[in-house]
């Protein structure tokens, strides 16, 4: 009891915070350079079929359900909350004390994929290790891990193999997470001196050696990943400040390893335009146009990345009508979801991923397996392509508390003469004409009032 009262006031006290936070977002790289290695383009080209997929955040951060491991650097911005009743130090050892709290009995992983299999996703990435180094699997670098605290003696400690398993067994493509940035380590912030904010925390021309030994530990870290975890498709890296010239952590050395363990993995170094970006990963926003390399959109389904308190999540419709939006530009759609400390997808989520699940279901082939098509938008309607490039889609993104229009018309793909179109949500002919470059499209009454896909070919 003593020990669980200042933690239930920390709580409240983020509760109250938390809703005016965004968090900090990295920005899109300028560029793209289309890998070299035949492996790669062609597991791009698989992935850029998936279209959906969920991004894990599980960690210490989950236990009180605050920011992730944000709240343990010391910048001073308004989505980084903390309490405010301690010191920065106390509030450090408070949080690293969360390993011993960390005892997630009732994980599932299971659960994660069958419910994100039911959503319609087909990827799933982890997240190994996030800023706060806390290791989400079973290294052999660091004690700092969930394999290491009161959940070492469960078998299915060593998390992140389990949760790989439990989605390859449901054919999702599956990728690790993992923060370059390590702020429990010794190679990164040195306890010597003070952490003022997320970067490495002593001069690297002035300390050379403690710097090889970050490199060392961050390169042995990926070998274990990529050579004892299983098939890897994707490698996910995050904290793009750890980057050349200052903070080069030598990834030639590591990209030739990891793809020695896990040939054509596609690695993704985030927001580092060059050749281990392999898709770009704009984050929580949509590109206002089609981009004509492979990206993801990465997006929280509430406004955290990991799980929080009666978190304000996104409908279906609206994860729905992101998706339409995204594939027509030519991305996939990430979706944050965060597991409880139990170990759990907690209901609430389930519910919404149910519904965008059950509309997946019927109208998936204007999602799945597409390709971009040059006239892709007007207004609330976008187009995709099979990959035929004869059969169109045209996906109505229905805005919430709107109702379908009695008539949806557009310009530019003119359906072939005399051909059919269909409604994918009753799979009914629909009553249409062209006039010119004009087609004009009657939708019959009383169909479900949710975003709807129509298909036809084209002229
Ligand atoms: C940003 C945040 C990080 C989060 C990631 C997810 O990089 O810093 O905390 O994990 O976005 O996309």
């Amino acid at each position: 009891m003593k020990q669980k009262l200042p933690l239930l006031l920390i709580a409240s006290f983020f509760v109250f915070t938390l809703s005016a936070q965004q968090g900090f977002t990295h920005q899109q790289s300028t560029g793209y350079v289309t890998p070299s290695d035949e492996k790669v383009l062609q597991k791009l080209d698989q992935w850029q079929d998936l279209k959906f997929g969920v991004l894990f955040h599980w960690g210490l951060y989950s236990v009180p359900g605050i920011v992730e491991s944000w709240s343990i650097c010391s910048e001073d911005v308004d989505w980084i909350p903390r309490d405010s009743t301690i010191s920065y130090t106390d509030y450090k050892k408070w949080y690293w004390g969360l390993k011993d709290q960390f005892n997630p009995q009732a994980f599932d992983p299971d659960q994660w994929a069958d419910v994100m299999e039911k959503a319609g996703m087909k990827y799933a990435i982890f997240t190994t290790k996030h800023h706060d180094g806390f290791n989400m699997f079973d290294t052999k670098e660091s004690d700092f891990s969930i394999a290491n605290g009161p959940f070492k003696d469960h078998p299915k400690a060593d998390v992140a193999r389990f949760v790989f398993e439990s989605f390859r067994r449901k054919n999702f493509m599956v990728g690790a997470y993992f923060s370059k940035p390590d702020w429990h380590s010794q190679y990164y912030w040195w306890d010597y001196y003070a952490t003022p904010n997320r970067h490495v925390n002593y001069q690297i021309e002035r300390h050379p050696h403690r710097w090889e030994k970050f490199k060392e530990f961050t390169f042995n870290q990926l070998n274990e990943i990529t050579s004892l975890y299983g098939a890897l498709d994707i490698l996910w890296l995050d904290g793009g400040w750890v980057a050349p010239p200052r903070q080069d952590i030598d990834m030639d050395r590591i990209a030739k390893r990891v793809r020695q363990n896990q040939p054509g993995i596609l690695i993704v170094d985030r927001t580092i335009k060059g050749i281990y970006e392999n898709y770009q990963t704009p984050e929580r926003s949509v590109p206002d146009k089609q981009l004509p390399n492979p990206w993801e959109s990465c997006i929280p389904l509430s406004n955290d990345w990991g799980w929080v308190p009666n978190a304000p999540y996104k409908s279906a419709q609206k994860v729905i009508n992101t998706l339409i939006e995204i594939t027509a530009k030519g991305g996939c759609l990430l979706l944050g979801v965060g597991p409880t400390a139990e170990g759990l997808i907690e209901q609430p989520v389930i519910d919404r991923l149910e519904n965008v699940g059950a509309w997946l279901q019927v109208n998936g082939e204007g999602i799945y397996n597409t390709r971009i098509t040059s006239h892709y938008n007007s207004g609330n309607l976008w187009f995709t392509a099979h990959k035929d490039g004869k059969t169109l889609y045209a996906l109505y993104a229905l805005p919430e508390n709107e109702q379908l229009p009695a008539v949806i018309e557009w310009e530019g793909n003119t359906p072939a003469k005399n051909s059919s179109m269909r409604l994918l949500q009753n799979n009914k002919k629909l009553k249409w004409q062209t006039k010119g470059n004009k087609t004009t499209v009657y939708l019959p009454k009383n169909i479900k009032q949710e975003p709807i896909v129509l298909t036809f070919t084209l002229q």
